[in-house]
């Protein structure tokens, strides 16, 4: 039997899974952050951003992300080095509010050879706000053209239709239905969460603007403050899935949150594009539902948010991008770092996966098929033999 026991042990040493190094406990206890293994460590992807938005075209990654005029970025690869290529607007968004000269959370989409850069105008902790769009035809330097609002809140055109007179106009984002082809843009934040309404063919305006067909996609009930925003959906085989960030995005600098309290990544899904939306629970988004599927991790990437995913295909997995910071660097908002892991799907469920090997999809996302279904199996013979 001895030699069991010490076949055990040898595969518990070497399996990846006890080789990750540990983290110096002592230390990190007294921090805010999470030091949980449970998610896999970011993939750096080489580029400050914060809600970054990323396309794929001719096999060139465009990278759009808030900030002066929207900058706009180009890699072959996810990891960088990114090339900036300039910007979508030429100057101030022409939406008359505030801090319009740097838009954020740009979401770009394609359609019959036009590229739609959907944008926020805002300010910090206000609802006045508006959901913009620019349109050009090639990504490589031609200009861009502004067609202004989609949707105001708080004041400008529209504001006083429902649902704009309840939600905060920011962090767009698309998603066509797959049977329809029809377009839908989703929005919202703090105030009563996540909604989406129809778009115009032409995909410059909300379709029956004056009373949109709008549907609520969460919702945190009873809570005094219901902190989700950046929507995102994405399809795969048969689900939609609409992913949000939940939490608190910046400030840091200024203090931290209660632990947990700090963004995460949560998603729930349905068989319609138009929801209602489960966690893995079975529980609504409506009622506050989500599955956590990425947060803080490893003592070292904390508070991932505003994402996106770019899908694979048959040879590629998705991609699953956000914005991190770095507890070993700064945590003011110009510090947030671009990260990625690729998704693999347990039971139809997106679990984000260690490295850059889009081939590791086995059961853990660590080393060859198996290894940790030994090192448990293996965890057991010692607790049975000693
Ligand atoms: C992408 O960049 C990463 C990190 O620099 C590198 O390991 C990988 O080989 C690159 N992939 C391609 C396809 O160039
Ligand atoms: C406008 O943007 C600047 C730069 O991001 C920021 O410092 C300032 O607080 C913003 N103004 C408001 C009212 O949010
Ligand atoms: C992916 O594979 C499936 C099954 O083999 C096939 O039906 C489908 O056409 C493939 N899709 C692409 C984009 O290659
Ligand atoms: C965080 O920064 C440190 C120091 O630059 C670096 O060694 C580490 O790889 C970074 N980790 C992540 C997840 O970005
Ligand atoms: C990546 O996957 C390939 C194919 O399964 C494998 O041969 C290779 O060893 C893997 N690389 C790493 C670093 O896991």
């Amino acid at each position: 039997m001895h030699h069991l026991l010490l076949l055990s042990i040898i595969i518990a040493i070497a399996t990846p899974l006890g080789a990750i190094p540990s983290q110096s406990g002592a230390q990190s206890a007294k921090q805010v952050y999470q030091t949980t293994k449970k998610f896999p460590l970011a993939n750096p992807g080489n580029i400050p951003v914060h809600d970054p938005n990323i396309i794929l075209h001719n096999e060139q990654y465009y990278l759009f992300k808030g900030g002066v005029n929207i900058p706009i970025f180009k890699s072959a690869n996810v990891s960088g080095p990114w090339e900036k290529l300039g910007t979508v607007l030429a100057g101030d968004s022409i939406i008359p509010k505030t801090n319009r000269t740097r838009p954020w959370a740009p979401t770009t989409i394609e359609k019959d050879g036009t590229f739609y850069c959907y944008y926020t105008v805002s300010a910090k902790g206000s609802r006045d706000s508006a959901i913009g769009v620019a349109t050009t035809t090639s990504l490589d330097g031609s200009p861009w053209t502004d067609h202004g609002v989609l949707i105001n809140t708080g004041t400008g055109a529209g504001s006083g239709v429902w649902p704009y007179t309840i939600t905060n106009a920011i962090d767009a984002s698309v998603v066509f239905d797959r049977d329809s082809g029809q377009a839908y843009l989703n929005y919202g934040s703090f105030w009563h969460d996540i909604w989406q309404v129809p778009l115009e063919d032409d995909l410059l305006s909300v379709r029956d603007g004056e009373a949109p067909d709008a549907v609520q996609l969460t919702f945190i009930p009873r809570a005094k403050t219901k902190p989700e925003e950046g929507v995102w959906v994405s399809f795969r085989d048969g689900f939609y899935y609409a992913w949000f960030s939940h939490g608190n995005c910046c400030n840091f600098k200024n203090g931290f949150p209660g632990r947990g309290k700090e963004y995460s990544i949560r998603v729930g899904r349905s068989r319609s594009v138009r929801g209602p939306f489960e966690d893995k629970t079975g529980k609504s988004l409506l009622e506050g539902g989500g599955t956590v599927v990425y947060g803080s991790n490893h003592g070292a990437v904390y508070a991932p948010g505003g994402l996106g995913v770019l899908p694979g295909n048959n040879d590629s997995m998705d991609i699953l991008y956000y914005h991190y910071l770095n507890t070993s660097g700064g945590f003011k908002h110009g510090e947030a770092q671009l990260g990625w892991n690729y998704l693999k799907y347990e039971d139809g469920w997106p679990v984000p996966v260690e490295g850059t090997n889009a081939t590791a999809n086995n059961a853990f996302g660590y080393g060859p098929p198996g290894w940790g279904y030994l090192a448990i199996m293996s965890g057991l013979w010692l607790c049975i033999w000693q």
